[in-house]
């Protein structure tokens, strides 16, 4: 049986954080879904449609492994596409506290929800500060972007 995990987050826009997490989750994990999924609590910059294709470029860039499928989830809950893809395992990056914090209790209840496991895996220190909202708001402001994203990323912002 193949193992199946899910990768899910706004990834508006992906950072090099996120593409370091999914690269070493798809080292650990037969299949790997990066699932872009709309957060209401934030202020999208961003289309989904577009955030997916950034992400698919990115990996393709960055030469990551071939077992990545990057797709978006809009109605219902989290789970379901868990189950509609046969994925027994969520992954989240861990920069700090805050992140454990603020994913133990979702972890929690997906597990309540239909037995899917959350994974947490750290990502490499540098980068540890990093995140879409800081990016989001250095680029609106015109600063440069480019140590924090993959260079599509830097480039399409750029481009606003
Ligand atoms: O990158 P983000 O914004 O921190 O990602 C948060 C996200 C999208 C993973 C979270 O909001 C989520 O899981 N949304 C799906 C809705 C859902 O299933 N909620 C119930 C269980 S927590």
């Amino acid at each position: 049986m193949s193992s199946v995990a899910v990768v899910p987050g706004s990834f508006d826009p992906v950072t090099l954080g996120h593409l370091d997490v999914i690269s070493r989750a798809a080292g650990l994990f037969d299949e790997v879904h990066v699932l872009v999924v709309h957060n209401p609590a934030k202020t999208a910059l961003l289309p989904i449609s577009q955030r997916v294709r950034l992400i698919e470029q990115a990996i393709l860039d960055e030469g990551l492994p071939g077992n990545i499928v990057v797709n978006s989830w809009s109605v219902g809950l989290l789970v379901d596409y868990c189950t509609d893809v046969g994925a027994r395992a969520l992954v989240k990056g861990i920069r700090s506290q805050v992140d454990v914090a603020y994913e133990t209790p979702m972890a929690i209840v997906n597990r309540n929800l239909a037995g899917v496991e959350t994974v947490f895996l750290l990502p490499d220190p540098a980068h540890a500060h990093v995140s879409s909202s800081l990016v989001r708001q250095v680029s609106a402001l015109g600063g440069d972007v480019s140590p924090y994203v993959p260079t599509v990323v830097a480039d399409f912002l750029n481009t606003q």
